[in-house]
């Protein structure tokens, strides 16, 4: 099974072996209870570098809510065993008194794509992302990280800081893995009831045909209503943004000249689910 290491000096001593034998090192940082979107991310991982690290850690500082942290599911021995068949070199599990030590005071904030969608229902999270990300960059010595486009935003932000930070690392883009229904994967679709596990699949639903009527010349704010108004006889509780954004800055746009990227955020069952998807440019 997996090699899981707890200690940084254990982590530091491996990857300088590797690196001095000019070997390539993959990091895929992730917070446990692994799925498929997850392990798409390990596979893209080995077919791109010669060593992978996997990184397991819930990083209580990207948490806006302490109720979330502490319902954020913890599954250790599935994840190793769920690692075991793609034979990562190490499972790194860090404790967190080993990340943030006592006295431990620098945050990463990165201005601009933190302000928005994400940044702007759940303040603190991107500062405690782009910390432990920046973090963890330094801490495994990695030459390529791989993150996913279901966190579409959470990508941009870790492009944006390890440039500014000249941290020499390749950051790739996965795309989003889903259910045969069309639900994006997530840990915390674990926390949805079998009923609101069927009635998720609406929002990527909604997503799609949102896209299909811009294609069809419709104008964004009617079918941000019509998308709206379905979404809650779906049964969706609050939708905190159902946008059309572009795809790069992130700011709104309201046709299609350039390539743009749909992004929503809404509650069902208790459960913060979040999607995005790309918009063809016309
Ligand atoms: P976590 O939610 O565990 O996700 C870890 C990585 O898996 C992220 O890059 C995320 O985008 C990717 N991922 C999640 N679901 C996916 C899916 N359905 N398809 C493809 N990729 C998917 O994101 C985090 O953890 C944390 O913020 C982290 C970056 C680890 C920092 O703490």
């Amino acid at each position: 099974s997996a090699p899981i290491v707890r200690a940084l000096a254990d982590l530091r001593a491996q990857y300088q072996t590797w690196v001095r034998a000019g070997e390539t090192v993959g990091v895929v940082p992730t917070m446990g209870a692994l799925h498929q979107g997850h392990l798409s991310l390990v596979q893209a991982a080995k077919a791109a570098c010669d060593r992978v690290i996997v990184t397991i850690f819930v990083n209580p500082k990207q948490f806006n809510s302490p109720e979330d942290l502490a319902k954020y599911p913890r599954t250790e021995d599935q994840d190793a065993a769920k690692l075991a068949p793609f034979d990562v070199d190490v499972v790194f599990v860090p404790n967190a008194d080993e990340i943030y030590p006592e006295g431990y005071a620098t945050t990463v904030s990165v201005t601009g794509v933190s302000d928005t969608l994400e940044g702007a229902f759940r303040p603190g999270h991107f500062d405690g992302v782009a910390t432990v990300v920046a973090k963890l960059f330094l801490m495994t010595g990695a030459h390529k990280a791989f993150f996913g486009e279901k966190d579409y935003q959470q990508l941009m932000l870790v492009r944006q800081m390890a440039r500014d930070l000249n941290i020499p690392i390749e950051v790739v883009g996965c795309p989003t893995v889903r259910e045969a229904s069309g639900l994006a994967m997530s840990s915390r679709n674990l926390r949805l009831g079998d009923a609101a596990k069927a009635k998720a699949c609406v929002l990527y639903q909604l997503m799609t045909a949102a896209t299909a009527q811009l294609a069809e010349g419709m104008n964004w704010e009617e079918v941000q209503k019509s998308a709206l108004t379905e979404l809650a006889q779906a049964g969706f509780g609050e939708v905190e943004y159902f946008e059309l954004r572009c795809a790069d800055t992130l700011q709104p746009v309201s046709d299609l000249t350039k390539p743009a990227r749909l992004l929503a955020a809404a509650w069902l069952d208790g459960v913060r689910l979040i999607d995005n998807i790309a918009v063809a440019s016309a």
